[in-house]
């Protein structure tokens, strides 16, 4: 449970410490996925994410075990494809098979399954959680609506709801709704929903002599959203956590916050 103490981290309850910054596995199979996954490790990422559909758990647990990082520093994430929905133990139990360990620290839903398995889903989740299984348990891709369900329905809301966000998908009435119900809100694909050569991005990294990526990063960190960027390349991965030695002036944050088009998305 414990993950390394130098870095920012969300307290969520009953299962510790989730660090704000992870590393994003989707798209990456095979040696490449192992290869990036041991890089992000060594560089200092303690939070990776991947997912049963990913097909690459097999290589996220023997980067993780090669790596000898104790397992117990690392902050793993996978997730139930909504089409297993009704075999949850046993898609559970084939995620940890293939990772080589005996609990994972958060299991998501994908996606929300076909509304009648809404509820029953997630009562299977709290059960594997009791059972030790999963640290910590929660959502993806669920409105604020499905939210309220489910905890209506058991008592619990979702520990973490993982997203897509980035400055253009900014709302800040939708982050607050997380954060009133106590859900721990999770971005997802922070680059691919930023042009990078924005120029409000562009002259808030020249000030501080980062890279416009290392401020998308570094703005989620100052709102306390945790974010999970991927890349398969070396020197992405290295920069894209090199963002701990600076940070976002609140007039900053209002500008970034500004390049949101979304509006609300509930
Ligand atoms: N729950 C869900 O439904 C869901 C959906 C999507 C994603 N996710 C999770 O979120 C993670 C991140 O999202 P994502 O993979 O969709 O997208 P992303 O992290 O926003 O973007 C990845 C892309 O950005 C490039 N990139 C990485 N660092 C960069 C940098 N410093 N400068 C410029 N380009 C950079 C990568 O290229 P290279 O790899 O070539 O370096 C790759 O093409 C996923 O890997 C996955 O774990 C979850």
């Amino acid at each position: 449970m414990a993950t390394a103490p130098d870095q920012p981290a969300v307290e969520l309850d009953r299962a510790g410490p989730m660090p704000l910054l992870g590393f994003g596995t989707w798209q990456m199979t095979g040696a490449r996925c192992q290869a990036a996954v041991g890089h992000a490790l060594e560089v200092g990422y303690r939070h990776i994410d991947t997912a049963a559909m990913y097909r690459n758990e097999r290589e996220v647990g023997r980067a993780v075990r090669d790596s000898g990082v104790p397992r117990e520093q690392v902050f793993v994430t996978t997730k139930l494809p909504p089409g297993d929905a009704g075999r949850e133990r046993r898609t559970l139990d084939s995620s940890l098979r293939a990772l080589g360990m005996d609990y994972v620290d958060l299991w998501l839903i994908h996606w929300p399954p076909r509304d009648r398995a809404l509820v029953p889903t997630w009562k299977e989740l709290l059960a594997v959680r009791d059972d030790g299984l999963a640290r910590a348990v929660g959502v993806s891709n669920y409105s604020v609506a499905q939210l309220d369900e489910l905890r209506a329905a058991t008592g619990e809301a979702p520990q973490v709801n993982q997203i897509p966000w980035a400055p253009s998908l900014y709302d800040a009435a939708l982050l607050d709704e997380h954060r009133r119900r106590g859900v721990a809100l999770e971005g997802y694909s922070p680059f691919k929903n930023t042009d990078l050569r924005h120029p409000v991005l562009t002259e808030i990294a020249a000030h501080h002599g980062v890279t416009p990526a290392q401020v998308v990063l570094r703005w989620h960190l100052d709102h306390q959203v945790v974010v999970i960027p991927k890349s398969a390349t070396p020197e992405r991965i290295a920069a894209n956590f090199d963002v701990f030695g600076f940070s976002l002036g609140a007039e900053e944050l209002g500008r970034i916050d500004g390049l949101s088009s979304s509006g609300r998305r509930r």
